[in-house]
């Protein structure tokens, strides 16, 4: 499974929200993101509609040809509108109203068995659940790892953030060897492994060169706010030069 980069295009829709105006169009950003390389499109559809609104869903269903990753909370609310987009992935990410963005993985300990008894029945047994990929968004901690696996999850999404965010050099590579740690686990047990919170330019390679088995990378604000002066479809090349610099050396 080759590393690939999928847009999240969230930000495109605060800005839009900002003035209640009907631009920038979340769908016009994702043609430019697919054209201009990038191999699919992330968008959370937050219970409080505060960037992605219902009204983006058929649009961004029509305008993206690659990868489609709704990212939502587990709740049938979302899972009713997951069979109706019909995603590729569904992401499964905890969700608390007061929070700026999703501040951590999923605690799977306290939802495993709501998620194997009500959650993943509930969306495998919808229209195209059985064809969409169950990604949870998890930190890199081995017990969530194997909970993951033991729930039949088609992927994990590793939790970047503490890494990005890390205040030291000796603290981004302490957690570089917790995500490295993970990665191999999923990988192991057949799990596709899937990453994102917080990269950038400048965290994302030495995070590309130290993980293992990665798939799709999901990235959005920093991507979002650097094409405001460098255009969207030249910053997305630039991640894109990253990921290939990293591929080749690699290969
Ligand atoms: N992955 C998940 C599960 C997220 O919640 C987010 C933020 O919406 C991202 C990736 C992208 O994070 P960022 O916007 O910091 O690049």
């Amino acid at each position: 499974m080759p590393i690939q980069l999928l847009v999240n295009i969230d930000h495109i829709a605060t800005l839009r929200n900002a003035r209640g105006e009907g631009y920038p169009v979340p769908a016009q950003a994702a043609q430019i993101c697919e054209k201009s390389g990038a191999a699919g499109i992330v968008f959370h559809l937050r219970g409080d509609r505060r960037h992605i609104m219902d009204q983006d869903l058929p649009e961004l269903k029509e305008a993206v040809h690659g990868i489609l990753d709704f990212e939502m909370a587990a709740t049938e609310e979302m899972i009713e509108l997951l069979h109706k987009v019909q995603p590729d992935i569904c992401t499964l990410v905890p969700e608390g109203r007061e929070e700026l963005t999703t501040e951590g993985g999923l605690h799977l300990s306290a939802v495993f068995k709501d998620f194997k008894t009500r959650i993943f029945p509930a969306i495998r047994n919808g229209a195209g659940g059985s064809k969409v990929e169950i990604s949870l968004f998890v930190d890199p901690n081995p017990d969530d790892i194997e909970r993951a696996i033991e729930l039949g999850s088609d992927a994990i999404e590793l939790h970047t953030g503490t890494y990005a965010n890390a205040s030291t050099p000796s603290v981004a590579q302490e957690e570089l060897t917790r995500l490295a740690a993970a990665a191999k686990i999923a990988h192991s047990a057949g799990l596709k492994v899937n990453a994102g919170h917080g990269l950038n330019q400048k965290n994302l390679p030495p995070f590309l060169r130290a993980v293992p088995h990665l798939a799709d990378i999901s990235i959005g604000h920093a991507l979002i706010s650097e094409s405001v002066f460098h255009g969207l479809a030249n910053t997305v090349h630039a991640y894109m030069s990253i990921i290939e610099q990293v591929k080749k050396e690699q290969s």
